[in-house]
């Protein structure tokens, strides 16, 4: 991939982004780049916002976003610190849309037609944009660059600094599963570590036994048509639920519910994954905290955990339990990045979990890929291209991850480094250290906050002598 030519078209002040502590005013550009990947020399737009209001020298710093897959506006009001920092340090503040997600779609709404299309979504693709990117806002390289990213864009945070160390001074990894990949960590530590979450939101709670009790009974529900009817009525699916196998689009939906739910188990109401109350999994339980006689009760009162994370609004009219995401994630983009490069084996025991046992089938996984993208997955390109097992030969790179996170498994936990730092946050749910501050912050994380200032700065005034 070579850079071409280089054109920037400024739309203007395309989003306003409000939130409680900044008035984010972020501006949004159209930025034009070139690739030898496209046969006939095509250029496609990355969409980046910026705000160098802070900047005040030309040695300023760049706290440059790695934007992961979604909207580059969710991530941008959901990674206040980033802000703080880029305050602080008196720097340019740059959020990097991935591409293929959002509006940097290289073939417009065709982007996603086929493989011959989508065959362009890759991460090492979504690196050497942002260097591109970095090479034009900082041509002469006069300013230091320190990377941040939350989950997958804390990946590519992390392997930016690997990959293009001369452009990038140091990176904050968060909750980044950077070794979540085949023989690197055992499939069930996910689901493991989401069961235990929520196995201590309430103390001696039942909770996790009744979801255990669920699946039998949902599935015996699913088997008869009075019983879907019965679910039907009871769950207010916007789809019918009319066929026996609608039980695993529930399965697979309530998979993710949970999933999300640990994720975005943060201290205070907040809108990330889907408008959540505070402790969302201790509301969620706080549901199912009693033992239930009748199945019929079970179902109801699960009905009634679910709305925490479906219905806090109160405004949801219909279940779809056709995806557990709201639009802004691109979650098909995932999926294909998960069915080519990004394979990341996810099992469940029912032992060390709450839900029914699977094993991991690369080979089944593999023929689902191609029956959804016509693509078959390469299970160790992610090893291969980035390393998985160790991160020591990194310098300048701080890996953190809640342990309240389920990602936080495959994650970087220990180092033998002195240039590379984890940082463990008890407290912490799915990169809880990015958000901007809030009085119901732990004490850990404002401590971290704190020590993430110090470290910059250092960074910054070695880079600058
Ligand atoms: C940068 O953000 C600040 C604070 O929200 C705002 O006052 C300023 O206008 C913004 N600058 C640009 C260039 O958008
Ligand atoms: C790009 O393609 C156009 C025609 O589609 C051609 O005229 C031009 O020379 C090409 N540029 C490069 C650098 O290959
Ligand atoms: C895609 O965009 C083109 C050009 O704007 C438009 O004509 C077409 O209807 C769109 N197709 C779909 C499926 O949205
Ligand atoms: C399955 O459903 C039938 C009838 O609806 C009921 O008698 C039975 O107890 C149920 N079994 C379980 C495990 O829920
Ligand atoms: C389920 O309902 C839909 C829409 O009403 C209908 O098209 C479909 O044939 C039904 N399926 C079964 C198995 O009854
Ligand atoms: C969402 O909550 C409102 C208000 O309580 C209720 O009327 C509606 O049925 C709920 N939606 C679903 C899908 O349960």
């Amino acid at each position: 991939m070579k850079l071409l030519s280089f054109l920037v078209s400024i739309l203007g002040l395309l989003a306003v982004c409000k939130a409680t502590t900044y008035e984010y005013n972020i501006k949004t550009f159209n930025v034009l780049l070139d690739h030898f990947t496209f046969a006939d020399n095509a250029t496609f737009p990355i969409r980046y916002l910026m705000n160098d209001s802070y900047v005040t020298d030309k040695r300023s710093p760049i706290m440059f976003y790695t934007g992961n897959e979604g909207d580059i506006e969710l991530f941008a009001q959901n990674t206040g610190f980033v802000w703080k920092a880029g305050i602080q340090l008196k720097a340019m503040i740059v959020f990097a849309e991935h591409r293929y997600y959002g509006k940097s779609l290289p073939f417009g709404n065709e982007s996603y037609k086929d493989p011959q299309h989508l065959g362009y979504l890759t991460s090492e693709q979504a690196l050497a944009d942002f260097a591109d990117l970095l090479e034009h806002l900082n041509p002469d390289r006069l300013r230091p660059v320190i990377c941040f990213g939350g989950s997958y864009g804390g990946m590519l945070s992390a392997w930016m600094r690997m990959k293009y160390p001369h452009l990038v001074v140091g990176a904050l990894a968060s909750s980044a599963p950077v070794r979540q990949f085949t023989d690197v960590v055992p499939c069930d530590i996910f689901n493991r570590i989401l069961t235990s979450v929520f196995r201590v939101a309430i103390e001696n709670s039942p909770c996790v036994d009744n979801i255990k009790k669920l699946w039998p009974v949902l599935k015996n529900f699913s088997s008869t048509e009075e019983g879907r009817k019965y679910l039907s009525n009871e769950f207010k699916f916007c789809k019918p639920y009319n066929k026996t196998e609608d039980y695993d689009t529930f399965y697979a939906y309530l998979m993710d519910v949970f999933g999300n739910l640990a994720m975005a188990n943060y201290p205070y109401e907040a809108n990330f994954l889907a408008p959540l109350p505070a402790f969302p999994v201790r509301q969620f339980c706080g549901q199912l905290d009693k033992n239930f006689d009748k199945n019929e009760e079970l179902l109801t009162a699960f009905n009634n955990a679910l709305q925490v994370y479906s219905n806090y609004t109160q405004k949801t009219k219909c279940l779809d339990i056709s995806s557990a995401y709201d639009e802004s994630m691109g979650s098909l983009g995932w999926d294909f990045q998960a069915c080519t490069e990004m394979v990341m084996p996810m099992c469940t025991t029912g032992s060390t979990d709450m839900f029914v046992p699977k094993k991991w089938d690369f080979a089944e996984y593999s023929t689902d890929c191609f029956k959804k993208f016509k693509v078959y997955p390469r299970e160790r390109a992610a090893i291969c291209q980035y390393g998985a097992f160790k991160f020591d030969m990194l310098s300048n790179v701080i890996f953190s991850n809640g342990l309240l996170d389920p990602w936080s498994g495959g994650g970087v936990l220990r180092t033998q480094s002195d240039a590379v730092t984890v940082v463990i946050l008890p407290e912490g749910a799915h990169h809880l250290d990015l958000r901007e501050d809030n009085k119901a912050d732990p004490a850990s994380i404002k401590a971290t906050r704190t020590y993430y200032l110090k470290t910059f700065r250092e960074w910054v005034d070695t880079y600058n002598n």
